[in-house]
């Protein structure tokens, strides 16, 4: 018997692999066509072969005993809008808000907890900001997490100025952090956004956690500002040994309002470009999930599915690029929120899959 099979959240489009949960894209070339072909005749596939691994990694092969049959929902969670950078294009205004206290995050966790638990599903959590590396209580926070069983993957999302520590690699390794590093550009480029010496430091934390095998993906907007930087971006992170890019459109909200986005026929040209330049680097490119309809996909907005946003208010949002106040963590349960919002029901449609 093979050792693998497909996982059940893909399905194949013949020239591409769709992540139905995530809405990941994936080329299938030559070689992994072959593979799936191998894995459907019952060939036996060995896992040190390079694109078996990579499907592996991607969770794109599966042993056969997994249960993936759990969908995730997943939570955005601003834990504060404090920030040390002013990013040319943030949607966020660093106005002062009233944070919810830790006890009351706490009871977020908790409440988030036996929400997924009625839902039967398999939680996840983003931890955000502002800048979450400057939260003071975040060792506990993420402690507290990891600490509940329902929990099956934790990021910290983070604009990577803050040297990490040995304390920090600590934290991620012992809690199965994943870290997400923004960067919008190579050096030049990404400076003149997000700030002198920002890409240096960036870069030099990229490396520890890669040295110390901890997760790590960068996450790049795209603007105008940026767009002809993206194919030097993408060299040079496969040259650092990223993982995988995140990357989004610009968002026109907030003070990033003022930035300027790509016209849609430089948003079909970027994602065709991208799909194509896949085959010659090793990380993996994650193209902008609105435009995938642009290049033949049906494309996936987990927005009122399996995703809610927590701002650093305790205000609950259907997604951080959707500011609609649709609840309060203070007094609403993400029950509440997420079957009496009018907004969300107005996606009634997709909410019955989960
Ligand atoms: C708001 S930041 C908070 C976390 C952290 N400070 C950071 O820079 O990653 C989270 C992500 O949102 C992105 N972002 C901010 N404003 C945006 C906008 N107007 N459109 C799209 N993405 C945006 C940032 O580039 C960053 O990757």
């Amino acid at each position: 018997m093979n050792a693998y099979r497909l996982s059940t959240d893909f399905v194949d489009l013949g020239k591409h692999l769709l992540n139905v949960k995530t809405g990941d894209l994936y080329e299938v070339d030559e070689r992994c066509r072959k593979i799936i072909e191998q894995l459907h005749k019952g060939i036996f596939l060995e896992s040190s072969v390079r694109n078996v691994r990579f499907m592996l990694d991607e969770g794109i092969l599966v042993y056969p005993e997994e249960n993936n049959s759990r969908d995730k929902f997943h939570l955005q969670w601003h834990l504060l809008n404090k920030c040390n950078l002013r990013c040319k294009h943030c949607y966020d205004y660093k106005n002062k808000v009233s944070p919810l206290t830790f006890e009351q995050m706490i009871r977020v966790v908790d409440d988030y907890v036996l929400f997924i638990k009625k839902l039967g599903m398999d939680g996840e959590i983003s931890l955000t900001g502002g800048e979450p590396m400057i939260f003071d209580r975040l060792t506990e926070l993420v402690e507290y997490i990891k600490s509940r069983d329902v929990f099956i993957a934790t990021y910290i999302l983070t604009n990577g100025t803050i040297p990490f520590s040995n304390q920090h690699i600590k934290l991620f390794k012992d809690n199965d952090i994943g870290i997400q590093i923004s960067l919008d550009g190579t050096k030049t480029t990404n400076d003149k956004i997000r700030g002198k010496g920002v890409y240096e430091r960036c870069l030099s934390n990229l490396s520890l956690l890669i040295k110390n095998k901890i997760r790590a993906s960068v996450h790049h907007v795209i603007m105008k500002k940026n767009i002809d930087d993206v194919p030097f971006f993408i060299s040079a992170m496969d040259k650092v040994g990223v993982k995988r890019i995140n990357f989004s459109s610009l968002v026109p909200i907030g003070p990033g309002a003022k930035e300027q986005s790509i016209s849609p026929e430089e948003s079909k040209r970027i994602t065709e470009w991208m799909i194509e330049f896949q085959k010659d680097v090793k990380v993996s490119i994650v193209g902008q999930r609105p435009t995938w309809a642009l290049v033949g996909s049906e494309g996936f907005c987990p927005v009122g599915y399996k995703t809610l946003t927590l701002y650093a208010d305790g205000k609950f949002m259907p997604c951080r690029r959707l500011p609609i106040i649709i609840g309060d963590a203070r007094t609403d349960t993400f029950f509440k929120v997420w079957f009496t919002s009018e907004f969300l029901k107005k996606n009634e449609r997709k909410r019955k899959i989960c």
